[in-house]
């Protein structure tokens, strides 16, 4: 079994120590102490930590050349070691490029106080996995176990250390083998089926790119895990992560929720590994929906109608696309009562979002006008349609209206987008609902703006939830937690 390691980063030895025992209380197998973010490292302090936790703990001396936080003078740090080969913890972590020299003495030690060595070896830099399984090699023969961390470079090479590290674990060796960034995560998230001996987790703040909240690393442990994901590129700080992993805990379920950021040109490589990377559900954003909807088996009749997938269900080798920010929308709009049967709506915006908004106002009998920045773009969206829906240029907004409801379907007000209004305040004035798709910030300029003219509004928060809700739902089968995921979207956009 992959043990889950909390990484303890604590700067004080009495906070490590407290951290260490709440880790431990709250199923972690083991502590990971990263001894080299002490401020206070010394005799005392090493010997207080090994009392409290050292048969649960690695003691970790990590080196600046090794992403570690400082670096201590040769003397000193095998000073450091050979105490910690003696004071009974679990593993001691020595580094291959630094230390080699002093595992056989350190070992002798160890052994002695049934303490392993796990000798690691941390690549800055993306690394042909040919060299990277050399450098396993050379740990686990030094060590009792052998860990190696490298930067990864993209989707095949991700693959490719799933797969080295599954022949690792043919050969029954002990070891530990980790892709870093957010590609990386798909190595820790396999770490137990790929038969690795520890899986390193968040506990506070990242220690390592890539690394899984302490929460999923424990749940993924449990029979039948499995994987999600975000696909679109670039992803920034997209909040679908924190709002799945609320989800998943909520439902206790032994899954993990990975940041997928894939070029087109991977998407097929993607669909091709997922059933050996366990992954059974995605989420697809900008700009790949139209491309994934061309490379599943299977569509839904809104992702067909769409001609866009914003979620995958993936089961057994069969890939089905849905289109859920269509549900996400239509239940924005019943939970603030807005029945738009005959009545009268403006879409700003001629892209994905905009597509799946005019969707659903026309299905519920509104009249639908479409304005966007490039006017030929609005009209292709329209003439996909087969009802008729208005194309209004934007500068000629102002001898228009009023309507009923105002959708912004564009990017303008989000947190660190120019061009905030995305119309101006005149148009504001004449809509008698303001539906903001745009969530981050909460308060978005054209909300504000419609506050000030007294007209209600809502941003596209309640529509994110509703469709991820529905994307759980169909990945897992069970109802999402809904309060949990907005607490977590809140804190997210704090
Ligand atoms: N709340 C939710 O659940 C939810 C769901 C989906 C999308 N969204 C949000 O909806 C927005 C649009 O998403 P999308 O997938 O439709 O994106 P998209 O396909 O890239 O389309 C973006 C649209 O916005 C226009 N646009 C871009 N920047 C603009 C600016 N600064 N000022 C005015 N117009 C601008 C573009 O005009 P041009 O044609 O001239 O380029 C295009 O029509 C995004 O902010 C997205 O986060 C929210």
């Amino acid at each position: 079994m992959a043990k889950v390691a909390a990484v303890i980063t604590a700067e004080r030895v009495v906070d490590a120590d407290r951290e260490a025992r709440a880790a431990l209380a709250k199923g972690a197998d083991l502590v990971e102490l990263r001894l080299d973010y002490l401020r206070d490292l010394g005799s005392e302090g090493l010997r207080r930590l090994a009392n409290a936790v050292g048969p649960k703990a690695i003691a970790t001396l990590r080196s600046r050349a090794q992403s570690g936080a400082r670096d201590l003078p040769p003397p000193r740090r095998a000073e450091i070691l050979a105490e910690l080969c003696r004071l009974g913890f679990a593993y001691v972590d020595v580094e291959l490029s630094t230390d080699a020299a002093l595992v056989d003495a350190l070992h002798k030690t160890a052994s002695k106080h049934y303490q392993d060595i796990l000798v690691s070896h941390h690549f800055s830099e993306p690394t042909e996995v040919s060299d990277v399984a050399d450098a396993l090699e050379a740990c686990i023969g030094l060590g009792d176990v052998g860990k190696v961390a490298v930067p990864v470079r993209d989707l095949a090479q991700a693959c490719a250390l799933v797969d080295l590290a599954r022949n690792v674990k043919l050969q029954s060796k002990r070891f530990v083998l980790i892709g870093m960034d957010g590609l990386g995560a798909l190595t820790r998230a396999l770490a137990e089926e790929t038969g690795q001996e520890i899986q390193y987790a968040v506990w506070g703040r990242p220690s390592a790119p890539g690394q899984l909240p302490f929460g999923a690393a424990v749940r993924l442990r449990r029979k039948a895990p499995f994987v999600l994901g975000l696909v679109g590129h670039p992803l920034g700080h997209s909040v679908s992560p924190a709002i799945h992993e609320a989800a998943l805990r909520a439902a206790s379920l032994p899954g993990v929720y990975l940041s997928l950021d894939l070029q087109a040109a991977e998407l097929p490589t993607l669909f091709d590994a997922c059933p050996r990377l366990m992954v059974r559900g995605l989420n697809v954003t900008t700009p790949h929906k139209e491309v994934v909807a061309g490379l599943l088996d299977e569509l839904d009749a809104d992702a067909e109608a769409l001609g866009a997938v914003n979620t995958v269900v993936l089961q057994e080798g069969w890939t089905r696309g849905h289109n859920t920010d269509v549900y996400g929308f239509r239940m924005a709009l019943r939970s603030r009562g807005l029945r738009m049967g005959g009545r009268t709506a403006l879409v700003v915006g001629a892209g994905g979002a905009a597509k799946a908004v005019v969707h659903v106002l026309l299905r519920e009998g509104a009249t639908v006008e479409v304005a966007n920045r490039t006017p030929g773009r609005a009209q292709a969206l329209a003439d996909t349609f087969d009802e008729d829906v208005g194309v209004t240029e934007l500068a000629g907004l102002a001898q228009r209206g009023p309507w009923d409801l105002l959708v912004n379907a564009t990017p303008a007000g989000t947190k660190g987008v120019a061009d905030a209004l995305p119309v101006p305040d005149a148009t504001v004035q004449r809509a008698r609902f303001v539906f903001d798709l745009v969530y981050n910030p909460p308060e978005t300029p054209l909300l504000r703006s419609a506050r000030n003219a007294r007209v209600p509004g809502t941003s596209g928060l309640e529509m994110l939830l509703h469709q991820a809700a529905k994307a759980f739902e169909l990945w897992t089968g069970k109802a999402a937690d809904l309060r949990a995921m907005e607490r977590a979207a809140m804190e997210a956009l704090r």
